[in-house]
């Protein structure tokens, strides 16, 4: 498949996608190469990175609470031993999570170093991959620390998601939604989207609606790299979802929490008017609901935590709440300031009666 070219304000990129996994030998081969893997990732893939010398190999442990500037002091000291110097590349293989600290060092360590990576789950093939951000968490604020520094070259393997669990696998199903609700002229083409997700698990699409995926994001970073505006469109489910990850201490995974975020995103649009009820079940019934995937429990929805969390909210502007809203008219989607503590808890309440919590 035909590669992609991104442009960037930093350094201009190319996402290489890929059939097998024989690519890989060529890295193997890179003399000032520097590996950083996601430790399950290294397990299940043990015969690809056989030949990585000890003294090259980092792994990772890929949960949330590991995303912080502590990992990153690890690889520091790791690089400072091997004595590495600006010429040497990281070569990243992962998730989101491995993605955002392997970037981050390579933005700052001699201020700037060359990276490739290796996404190994739907989220970060489909989504992450792309548009520069690095960011870590710090404390229980998600993603505040961070800068802008893409890959110079990205390698996208479908076959790496034959062994994502479910649960991992539906995170990227959210933010595939995500893109392509942004995308599509609203509420028109909602049959479309329900049968592209449909189609998710048959392997032979997956390339392709990563690709398409990828260029909706594209689309959007061209303009706005640097998140000032348009982009922040991007945020539709994610203010909620930001908040669930924090309540369910990241037992539900960021793509799924997004889902969830986003039904939390319409019933504020339903109850101010700006959606039909006809889409707003439509997209509850056959699109949100049916790919949530996993069991949710009250526990995980702790309303004094989340309504923290909508505050600490690094978009937040005024004293109410910001959120970004879906309108099922030509505009899409659109970023609020306005949205009330008693609109919060009202609009939290419905949700766990859709949810039925
Ligand atoms: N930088 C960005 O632009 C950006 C955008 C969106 C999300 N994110 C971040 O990405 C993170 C989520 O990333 P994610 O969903 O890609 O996953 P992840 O990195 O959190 O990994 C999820 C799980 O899947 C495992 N895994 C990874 N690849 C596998 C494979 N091929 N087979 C089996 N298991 C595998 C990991 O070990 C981990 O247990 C969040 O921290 C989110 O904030 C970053």
């Amino acid at each position: 498949m035909k590669s992609l070219n991104i442009k960037s304000n930093i350094h201009n990129y190319r996402v290489n996608f890929k059939e097998d996994l024989s690519f890989l030998k060529t890295f193997m081969k890179l003399e000032k190469a520097i590996f950083v893997i996601d430790k399950n990732v290294y397990k299940l893939y043990k015969k690809e990175f056989k030949t990585i010398p000890k003294d090259k190999l980092l792994l990772l442990d890929a949960i949330e609470e590991k995303k912080t500037l502590k990992s990153v002091q690890k690889i520091y000291k790791f690089l400072a031993k091997e004595d590495a110097k600006k010429n040497i590349t990281l070569i990243s293989i992962g998730g989101g999570i491995t993605q955002d600290i392997t970037g981050f060092v390579a933005s700052t360590l001699y201020r700037g170093i060359k990276w490739i990576f290796i996404p190994t789950t739907f989220l970060a093939q489909a989504d992450s991959c792309i548009g520069s951000k690095t960011s870590l968490n710090f404390k229980s604020y998600k993603n505040i620390i961070g800068g802008f520094y893409p890959p110079h070259q990205i390698y996208v393997a479908p076959i790496f998601l034959k062994t994502l669990s479910e649960k991992d696998f539906y995170s990227g199903v959210g933010e595939v939604i995500k893109f392509a609700l942004l995308k599509e002229k609203y509420p028109k083409n909602i049959d479309n989207i329900i049968n592209m997700v449909e189609s998710l698990k048959e392997e032979k699409k997956q390339l392709q609606i990563i690709r398409k995926t990828m260029s909706v994001k594209q689309e959007y970073i061209a303009t706005d790299e640097f998140d000032t505006g348009k982009r922040n469109l991007f945020n539709y489910g994610h203010c909620f979802g930001h908040a669930l990850e924090n309540s369910s201490y990241y037992k539900i995974p960021h793509g799924i929490a997004v889902t969830i975020g986003m039904i939390y995103a319409n019933i504020v649009s339903y109850n101010r008017g700006l959606m039909s009820k006809k889409v707003f079940l439509k997209l509850n019934k056959q699109l949100f609901l049916p790919n949530i995937y996993m069991k949710l429990k009250i526990s995980y929805f702790d309303e004094n935590i989340l309504l923290a969390s909508m505050k600490n909210d690094k978009k937040r502007v005024g004293k109410k709440l910001t959120i970004v809203i879906a309108i099922d008219n030509d505009i899409r989607a659109k970023k609020v300031d306005n949205l009330s503590f008693t609109e919060f808890s009202e609009t939290y309440k419905q949700l766990l009666k859709i949810l039925e919590l």
